[in-house]
């Protein structure tokens, strides 16, 4: 089954055609990132507007590297939400038209099930149980996954995403954005435990993250150093930062795993892009014997290849095909579309 997946809810206009939920046979990726560093961030409108500019040659330049022609296309995929709604818009419009032209069925997929699913697309050996760590520009979450279409949202950002987190305590650092490709390279050079950043203190049950306290001690630390005219070593404060978000994570997707007897794994979003996390996770998961699993640094951003992975599990479990209607769902609720896919495997 070849699916056409688009991508449009922040600031990348991606498209992919996958094959079976694995193989990807084309893809492209119009990043708008340059455009909104002057900004310091991403700008809906300008977002919006990009998106409509790339969004036919993207499409063009992905069927022409396939080799394919649209009636080849068996059926179509978009990110419906959450995201930037204007942005987001673009994505759902396109593939209605596809959709629409071809008579092909067209899914739609929640982001961050995209983000989880990348996972398929280059281990052979990922299938549930796994626990699943996602952490990203606007979601934390920790997710365990029992059996195929069964999901269970075991702790979520009380706060500030952890990719937030980055962004913004990059942007004191004087970098530039998106912050965490940048923190990452300035904390090469730094000594990862230099500054001590205080502990969210959420409860010993709890698979809660919060990361608001952290970043406001890491800001008003680099403010008080700008007052003082203190010499702070900026590479030590990036890498004790960078150390101290891992950690963090690392914790509770560890006793996530121990807790309920899981011995699989993976991460997901952007945030994990991140080279020292994933090697931190590796060695942890190595050392408890855990299997682990990531997608690799192109996969954990945002992209359409993995939408088109969680399509295809989607109609796997029996999902049914949007309508005409199709509109984006900005503020799209995780818990809403976890709910949808285990009454879809229970045949309800
Ligand atoms: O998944 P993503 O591309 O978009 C969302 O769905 O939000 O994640 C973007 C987030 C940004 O906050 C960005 O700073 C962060 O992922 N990020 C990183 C790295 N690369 C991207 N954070 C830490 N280290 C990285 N190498
Ligand atoms: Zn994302």
């Amino acid at each position: 089954m070849r699916i056409l997946a688009i991508e449009s809810s922040c600031d990348e206009t991606a498209v992919a055609i996958v094959e079976d939920g694995c193989s990807t046979l084309a893809e492209c990726i119009a990043s708008q990132a340059s455009l909104h560093s002057q900004f310091g961030g991403v700008v809906p409108e300008l977002a919006s507007r990009k998106h409509v500019e790339a969004m036919p040659w993207v499409l063009e330049e992905v069927l022409q590297k396939a080799g394919l022609s649209l009636e080849e296309i068996d059926a179509f995929a978009v990110t419906q939400g959450p995201g930037l709604v204007g942005a987001l818009l673009v994505g759902v419009t396109a593939a209605k038209a596809l959709a629409s032209v071809t008579g092909k069925p067209l899914y739609a997929v929640h982001h961050i099930m995209g983000h989880i699913c990348a996972n398929y697309l280059e281990h052979e050996a990922f299938e549930p149980p796994f626990v699943c760590l996602v952490a990203s520009g606007g979601h934390s979450h920790l997710i365990y996954c029992p059996q195929e279409g069964l999901y269970q949202i075991l702790g979520r950002t009380r706060d500030d995403a952890a990719g937030e987190a980055f962004d913004k305590v990059a942007r004191v650092l004087g970098l530039s954005y998106p912050g965490g490709p940048a923190i990452e390279s300035l904390a090469k050079e730094g000594n990862p435990t230099a500054f001590e950043f205080p502990e969210a203190k959420l409860g010993k049950d709890s698979y809660d993250f919060s990361f608001s306290g952290l970043k406001t001690y890491a800001m008003n630390r680099l403010h008080q150093a700008k007052q003082k005219d203190e010499a702070l070593c900026q590479a030590d404060f990036a890498a004790s930062f960078q150390h101290s978000v891992v950690q963090t994570l690392l914790k509770q997707s560890l006793r996530a795993c121990e807790t309920l007897g899981c011995k699989r794994l993976a991460l997901a979003g952007g945030v994990v892009a991140n080279q020292t996390l994933t090697s931190t996770f590796q060695q942890a998961c190595h050392k408890h014997g855990l299997q682990f699993f990531a997608p690799s640094k192109r996969l954990c951003t945002d992209n359409a290849e993995m939408i088109g992975a969680a399509a295809y599990r989607m109609i796997l479990a029996g999902a049914k095909p949007s309508t005409s209607t199709l509109n984006a769902k900005p503020s799209w609720r995780i818990d809403e579309v976890l709910e949808s896919i285990a009454m879809e495997a229970k045949g309800e």
